[in-house]
């Protein structure tokens, strides 16, 4: 038998395929087979006859497959001859050096052609601490209760969208800045949790944070300039300036919040600045007022935009208002940027960013360029769900929800602690960042807990130059109430025995 014959033979052996119909499973073999070079250009191919007798197939089936491949221009048929593999394709490199043998498209190795240094430069804790699960555990830093969420209503309005609307509202593209209904729900909702001054026009709709500060960075930047980034702060954010091709500076954040006059030392020339002045993630510093107004006058004299990031104000407990420092913009350099991750849940990937009036069209055009989302539905679900009271209601009910189980928390760690190092209940938010003594390894305890399907992420994760070094960083709103109790008492047992 020759070389070429026994190669097709042991194709269906091969392949393991055997779901799938076999005159399908021997014309990708073949073509493989052709493309890794390891049936070289102007072979002979065995006859039909013959094939098919050696593997036990009917001769349809290899005829087929020699009628498809010969479709495809990988095989010529030659009158009282035979067939062959085209000689066509021996100008190309099939089957030389590395590519040889290698199977189509699922090759773990690396292409020759080279990534972007902008893909590579961000830097994400999605995949380096937490474990895929199918719902957050308790303690996962950010993560809202989805045990909690009215899925009942919100499904109502779901299926009311589809059901209710014209078709040429659900099932067509849409507006590119977003559905009017929902900008106009979205601008009140600002102005009153935020004091966001705005109209809808200035409003866009976004698939999320990250969505809304690509754009933001794509329109007011441009690749190679600076942007001023909090250090600690949204390792997100960090990493979808860095992919829009900036040079994050990063700056520390001080009893007042980000440290201006530091930032002014270090890069006094940048494109943008991203800040969380209402609540700073993670540390939670309220930025002063009167740092707010410095940094307004920085931004008007040095010409740099600022992103506020307001990620994560859905939640205030106790102290001073979480407002915007939008709302005291007086010369219109500030995009707002926000999303419903907290407040509804992350898969519904809406976001949005508020615009001063005079960039709107600019947006509008970049947004045309590359980004045609969120589906429709989905928006005019919210714009509904949001008209009659129901994002309100639900806020309402999980801040004391949130409330009570962060004192639960809050009351463990103390208790443990014993006063090596004091947590204080934080203002907002849905995290609390832990200081663990130095002879502890958070690392160590982050492991151990994760063992006991507890999760948690060190405070590292959030610093671009790795301080908050031996910081444990804990979420108090994911899990069922039985969960919580149950992660607070492996908590406290694994802090007991890591203090020794
Ligand atoms: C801490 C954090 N979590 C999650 C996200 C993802 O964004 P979204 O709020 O749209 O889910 C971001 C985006 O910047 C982030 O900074």
């Amino acid at each position: 038998m020759s070389h070429t014959a026994s190669l097709v033979n042991s194709i269906l052996t091969d392949t393991h395929r055997s779901s799938r119909p076999v005159y399908e499973q021997l014309r990708e073999g073949l073509r493989e087979m052709i493309l890794g070079g390891q049936v070289p250009t102007g072979s002979r191919l065995p006859s039909s006859r013959r094939w098919a007798e050696d593997i036990g197939v009917s001769r349809m089936t290899i005829t087929r497959v020699y009628d498809e491949l010969t479709g495809e221009g990988f095989l010529e048929r030659v009158q009282g001859s035979g067939t062959y593999v085209s000689n066509d394709l021996s100008a190309f490199a099939f089957g030389r050096g590395e590519e040889k043998g290698r199977a189509l498209a699922t090759s773990e190795a690396k292409p020759g052609a080279s990534v972007s240094a902008r893909a590579t430069s961000g830097r994400t804790i999605r995949t380096s601490h937490l474990p895929p699960q199918a719902r957050p555990l308790p303690f996962r830093p950010g993560a809202a209760s989805f045990g909690d969420f009215p899925i009942d209503t919100w499904s109502r309005y779901v299926l009311q969208a589809w059901r209710k609307s014209p078709k040429a509202l659900t099932m067509d593209y849409g507006p590119t800045i977003g559905y009017g209904p929902l900008r106009e729900q979205i601008s009140q909702h600002l102005s009153v949790t935020r004091g966001v001054r705005c109209v809808s026009e200035q409003v866009i709709v976004t698939s999320g944070s990250p969505a809304s500060l690509a754009l933001a960075a794509r329109t007011l930047s441009d690749p190679g300039q600076i942007a001023w980034v909090e250090d600690p702060g949204s390792p997100e954010a960090r990493g979808v300036l860095s992919a829009a091709g900036l040079n994050n500076q990063p700056v520390n954040v001080d009893a007042d919040g980000f440290d201006l006059e530091r930032a002014i030392a270090v890069a006094p020339s940048p494109a943008l600045a991203c800040v969380s002045p209402s609540y700073q993630f993670p540390t939670g510093v309220i930025m002063s007022m009167r740092r707010r107004m410095e940094l307004l006058e920085e931004s008007k004299s040095r010409g740099f935009w600022v992103l506020e990031h307001d990620l994560d104000s859905d939640f205030r407990y106790s102290g001073r208002s979480l407002r915007a420092l939008q709302g005291i913009d007086r010369i219109d350099q500030v995009v707002y940027i926000g999303s419903f991750t907290r407040s509804m849940y992350p898969g519904i990937r809406l976001g949005y960013l508020v615009v001063p009036r005079g960039i709107v069209d600019v947006v509008t055009n970049v947004l045309e360029q590359y980004d045609w989302v969120p589906p429709m539905a989905t928006q005019i679900a919210m714009a509904s769900f949001m008209a009659d009271g129901h994002l309100a209601r639900h806020i309402r009910r999980m801040r004391v929800s949130y409330m009570s189980k962060r004192d639960r928390l809050v009351a463990a760690l103390n208790d443990v602690l014993g006063g090596e190092s004091t947590v204080a209940a934080p203002d907002a938010g849905m995290h609390v960042p832990v200081e663990l003594p130095d002879r502890v390894s958070v690392d160590d305890v982050i492991a151990e807990l994760r063992s006991r399907a507890v999760e948690s992420l060190p405070g590292r994760n959030y610093s671009q130059s790795a301080r908050g070094d031996n910081q444990l960083v804990l979420g108090f709103a994911a899990g069922s109430a039985r969960e919580f109790a149950r992660a607070i008492t492996v908590l406290r047992q694994v802090l007991t025995s890591a203090l020794g």
